[in-house]
């Protein structure tokens, strides 16, 4: 997903990756199998990728050079989930408020969409990821939408890993649409929904809510971010800028989650005589 030409044979594509010894070891899984549950593995995580803007700044270069940039630490960060057996990676690439930048920096994360999209569908097919995108899908030009219909298409089989891509999206309109849709069933004479029937008309009701929030760029908020499903997530900040973000910065906030105790509204004492 870079601006620049893609390096061969990434984590992305092992085929092109692996050697010789690779291809006479023993068979790996099939590339679409979805991984076993690891203990202390997050299922979902889903990342709010900030400070590309400021990684750029503190180079002397235009802030776009930090989105191009951003795009290799997508990268970076989908071999990592796979390795790590991570089911579903959600990444928040485009805010419902960020079309309120200015036109030339939306160009670019716009066209930068659209090369992503071009040059790393195949390498993620054949590893097995399954591709959404999910948001205001209308607002994008006509070849953009295209290109993300024909991604998810291609790769509605996999399920090695759920990568979501939200883009033009926001957690109140997510809210909004589904309220919409559940008063004109309940006009039709559907019942009043209850937690779990409302969250099916949710833009991400297709994945279990995210157990972990990284959030690069030491800001610590949510920015309308997934505000529905984000109700226990474990929240992980890191002043890391966005580009400079890979697998180590990974692999540090999947070992802080490890340590948390989640109890959803529960003492630790009635965890423990659970077990
Ligand atoms: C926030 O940093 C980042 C964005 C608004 C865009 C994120 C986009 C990418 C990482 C590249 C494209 C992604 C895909 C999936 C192809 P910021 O600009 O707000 O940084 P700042 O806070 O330092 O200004």
């Amino acid at each position: 997903m870079s601006a620049a030409a893609p390096a061969q044979g990434t984590a992305l594509d092992p085929a092109a990756a692996a050697g010789p010894e690779a291809v006479r070891g023993a068979a790996p899984p099939p590339a679409t199998e979805a991984p076993p549950p690891r203990p202390g593995v997050p299922r979902h995580v889903a990342i709010i990728m900030d400070g590309n803007g400021r990684w750029a700044t503190a180079r002397h270069l235009p802030r776009v050079a930090g989105h191009s940039r951003g795009v290799e630490a997508v990268r970076r960060v989908i071999e990592a989930a796979i390795a790590q057996g991570v089911e579903y990676l959600t990444l928040f690439a485009f805010s419902s408020e960020n079309w309120r930048r200015p036109a030339d920096e939306v160009s670019v994360l716009m066209r930068l969409f659209v090369s992503s999209l071009q040059r790393e569908v195949d390498a993620m097919v054949r590893n097995g990821v399954r591709l959404r995108i999910v948001g205001q899908i209308d607002a994008f030009e006509p070849r953009l939408r295209e290109l993300i219909a024909g991604a998810q298409q291609k790769s509605a089989g996999n399920n090695r890993l759920n990568l979501t891509i939200c883009a033009s999206y926001g957690g109140r309109w997510d809210i909004l649409q589904a309220a919409h849709r559940l008063v004109e069933q309940h006009r039709a004479g559907a019942s009043l929904p209850d937690e779990a029937e409302f969250a099916r008309g949710l833009s991400m009701a297709f994945a279990p809510d995210p157990d972990l929030l990284i959030r690069t760029g030491g800001e610590r908020r949510i920015s309308n971010f997934l505000i529905w499903q984000m109700a226990y997530a474990e929240l992980f900040f890191t002043e890391a800028l966005w580009p400079d973000f890979g697998s180590e910065e990974f692999a540090a906030a999947l070992e802080w989650f490890a340590q948390r105790e989640r109890r959803f509204g529960r003492t630790s004492e009635q965890l423990q005589r659970v077990g």
